[in-house]
């Protein structure tokens, strides 16, 4: 007996899915006016649910779990096999430990410095150009910053390709046919060459700085102590390096934000609202300096789409506001839609930097990047760097250059999973500024 909670009535809706994007779960949730339905996606039923008391619910690890919920055609091109995405319990706990021991201030600040002064010299080629590509140019800016800050060797001649490798990888997480073939391919270069990477490491034919991920991975030992296989120390390198590279989607949804809403960008530029270094753990962001530029960031990150949705599989049965959650069923989470819940958000779908003055930042509430806790569940590890770069490429965006925006189609078709305008953001006669 089903008795309150919606079912929805089909006989697949990955097709669906597939054609809706990122309003899937969130167009269902409104059609019944409820936060949870049933529905069957791949073939087997899925329970879908959005809001703040169900993204609570999903990273509650008594009552789920990852391992065997990622479908393998996203772990062969998005997240590659056996990776911290795939683990439970103590040996997520063990192996998240390695990422967030990556992540102190220090560390943070160095690539902070390295992509500050990357983006600054990709500047100096844009001069006299008609034109550039600011997609492009943020996957080569973040290319080569990640793979110095990572301590994985890159030439100059390799950066364009291997970029755009890890811009695949996650182009294909949405797509079916040609899109996700070029993605899976992607990964399989790219995990024979760091696992590569990690052989000369551990064989002393290649150094790496005791301090960065390449040294990590390569290192680290499990709960058995034995070190990593080859191929999953390349896929938790490859976990640092791609989602730098992805960072590249912010900062041209940045850009995008700048142009629609050009009294924001007039507020960056003013003192009182932190003009100036906006980022580092320095006093003056003590001093409120910045303060402007957070709420822009976190702005950014709630309102444009990126992440649609997240996986987990029910570990035990137990019932939740009527619905039945039986052992091994798939549940999906809402993260685009909780991100415009408008239970949570005050006029949801505006661009409005200024509502997290007063915002409270609970766990649960603004998950672009996951919710919950970071050493104990699933949360990205990287989520302070992403905000770390992006506030340094906003930053540059708006005090280091002037430029103009071409007419050019950006519109975010929300079907497209994930979102890319076609003309991935062109920018014309770059100056720097004076
Ligand atoms: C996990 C989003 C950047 C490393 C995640 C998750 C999301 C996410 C949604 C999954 C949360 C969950 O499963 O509950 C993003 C977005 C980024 C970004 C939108 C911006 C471009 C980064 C960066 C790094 C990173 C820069 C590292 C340098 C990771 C890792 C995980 C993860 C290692 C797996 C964590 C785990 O399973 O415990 N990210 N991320 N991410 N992210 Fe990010």
């Amino acid at each position: 007996e089903h008795e309150s909670v919606p079912h929805e009535k089909t006989l697949d809706s990955s097709v669906a899915l597939l054609n809706e994007g990122y309003e899937f779960i969130f167009n269902r949730r409104k059609e019944f006016g409820s936060d949870i339905f049933e529905t069957r996606l791949l073939g087997k039923p899925a329970i879908c649910m959005g809001g703040k008391e169900a993204a609570r619910l999903f990273y509650d690890t008594d009552r789920f779990h990852r391992r065997g919920a990622i479908p393998k055609r996203i772990q062969k091109s998005l997240f590659g096999q056996q990776g911290v995405q795939t683990l439970d319990g103590q040996e997520h706990a063990h192996r998240k430990r390695l990422f967030m021991d990556l992540m102190t201030p220090e560390r943070l600040e160095q690539l902070e410095g390295i992509t500050e002064k990357a983006w600054l010299e990709a500047a100096n080629r844009w001069i006299g150009r008609e034109s550039v590509v600011l997609f492009d140019e943020a996957r080569d800016v973040f290319c080569r910053s990640a793979h110095q800050w990572a301590g994985v060797p890159l030439e100059e001649d390799e950066v364009r390709e291997r970029g755009q490798e890890y811009i695949d990888m996650i182009d294909a997480f949405g797509a079916v046919g040609l899109r996700h073939r070029r993605g899976r391919q992607a990964r399989a270069r790219a995990e024979r060459r760091i696992a590569e990477l990690i052989g000369e490491i551990r064989g002393g034919l290649r150094q790496v700085p005791e301090d960065t991920a390449a040294h990590a991975m390569a290192w680290h030992r499990g709960l058995d102590g034995q070190l990593l296989d080859a191929k999953v120390a390349a896929v938790e390198l490859i976990n640092i390096v791609r989602p730098i590279v992805a960072i590249s989607w912010y900062v041209m949804f940045a850009a995008l934000a700048l142009h629609d809403y050009p009294a924001c960008a007039d507020k960056l530029r003013m003192k009182a609202y932190g003009n100036g270094k906006a980022y580092g753990n320095g006093a003056e962001a003590g001093a409120g300096a910045g303060e402007y530029a957070q709420w822009f960031v976190q702005e950014v990150r709630r309102f444009y789409p990126f992440t649609p949705l997240l996986g987990a599989e029910v570990s035990r049965d137990f019932v939740w506001r009527g619905c039945e959650f039986k052992e091994g069923t798939m549940v999906l989470l809402d993260v685009y839609g909780t991100n415009r819940d408008p239970s949570l958000w005050v006029d949801p779908e505006s661009f409005r930097p200024e509502r997290f003055r007063f915002w409270e930042g609970g766990p649960f509430d603004l998950i672009p990047q996951g919710g919950g806790d970071h050493y104990t569940g699933h949360r990205c590890a990287g989520e302070w760097l992403t905000i770390d770069l992006m506030k340094v490429s906003l930053d540059f965006l708006v005090n280091r250059i002037s430029y103009t925006v071409p007419e050019q189609d950006l519109t975010l078709k929300l079907s497209r999973m994930p979102a890319l305008p076609e003309s991935r953001f062109v920018i014309g006669n770059v100056k720097l500024a004076g």
